[in-house]
């Protein structure tokens, strides 16, 4: 049986395994299932036909928080406990360490009975982009010495230090900018792709005109269309970056329930900071 099968670790070798997994709507990139290898680590039940059943990738941050992420089980291998045990099995890796991730709607009631509560969520926006007349002048493409700034902005906004994730998203990603003022990093964004659609985030900044001037520079560069993933606050109205997203042809879409596990808290963020996730499987 499958579900005998023992858990295992991936690694590169296990990319086109993990590229069958998914069914029906277009999958993630292979660029993308590649940065999921690498900077963080996979975890996957072997198929008795060869391949893989199901699939995880856990992205842990130097300090211990973690992200799941491309939870995936072959279609003929669902309801069967796998992605059950994937999960349990992160859980016991992570210990009292918070994990953290965005939910589809047929996997929250899973996520629930294994202990993950509902925190936030973020919506999708996607379209082709209208640009904005008047470019940020603050903001420019971002260079290889911006990288310890980078770092730090992110670890404000978003909590957990990402200072490895993020050498790995560098490269990755087909445009990064930065905002300065006077000499000093205010905020950075990234663009990658994924499939024909071109994603911009994460958008960090303190001031939120700041997030839209950095949004507006990768966006206006897409060559296709735009996605962004946006934290909304339910009780709250949408933020500055949402209403300018809606405003500029990105048409507000689904929400994921953001969810965490872990008895520590995820270190402390200026969250109000953090305008635009990176991606759903990174956080
Ligand atoms: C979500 C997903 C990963 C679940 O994978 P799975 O291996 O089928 O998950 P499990 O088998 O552990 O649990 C799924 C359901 O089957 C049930 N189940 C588990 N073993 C069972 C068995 N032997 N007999 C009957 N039902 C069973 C579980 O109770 C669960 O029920 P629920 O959905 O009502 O809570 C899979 O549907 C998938 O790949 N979906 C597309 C990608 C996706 O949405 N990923 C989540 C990203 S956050």
């Amino acid at each position: 049986m499958s579900s005998a099968q023992p858990i295992r670790l991936l690694t590169e070798a296990d990319l086109a395994a993990c590229m069958d997994l998914p069914s029906g709507r277009r999958g993630p990139s292979e660029a993308k299932w590649r940065l999921l290898l690498t900077a963080g680590q996979g975890y996957g039940v072997d198929a008795r036909e060869g391949g893989l059943a199901a699939a995880v990738i856990l992205t842990r941050f130097d300090d211990g928080p973690a992200v799941l992420g491309l939870l995936v089980t072959a279609l003929h291998y669902r309801r069967q406990g796998l992605a059950g045990r994937l999960v349990e099995h992160l859980c016991q890796v992570s210990g009292e360490d918070p994990i953290r991730l965005y939910s589809t709607m047929v996997a929250r009631p899973l996520y629930e009975r294994l202990g993950f509560r509902t925190v936030g969520a973020v919506r999708r926006h996607r379209g082709w982009y209208l640009a904005a007349p008047d470019p940020d002048p603050r903001v420019r493409r971002a260079r290889a010495a911006d990288l310890p700034g980078i770092v730090e902005l992110d670890r404000r906004a978003f909590g957990a230090d990402r200072r490895s994730a993020l050498k790995h998203v560098t490269s990755f990603a087909s445009s990064m900018a930065v905002a300065d003022s006077g000499g000093e990093l205010i905020g950075y964004a990234a663009s990658w792709d994924n499939g024909t659609i071109r994603h911009v985030g994460p958008v960090v900044a303190a001031d939120p005109d700041v997030a839209v001037g950095l949004a507006d520079r990768l966006a206006r560069e897409a060559p296709a269309r735009v996605r962004l993933d946006i934290p909304e606050d339910a009780s709250a109205a949408p933020s500055p970056l949402a209403r300018w997203a809606v405003d500029h042809g990105l048409m507000a879409r689904s929400a994921a329930p953001l969810m965490v596990h872990g008895s520590r808290d995820w270190p402390a963020a200026n969250s109000d900071h953090y305008h635009a996730i990176l991606m759903q499987a990174m956080g």
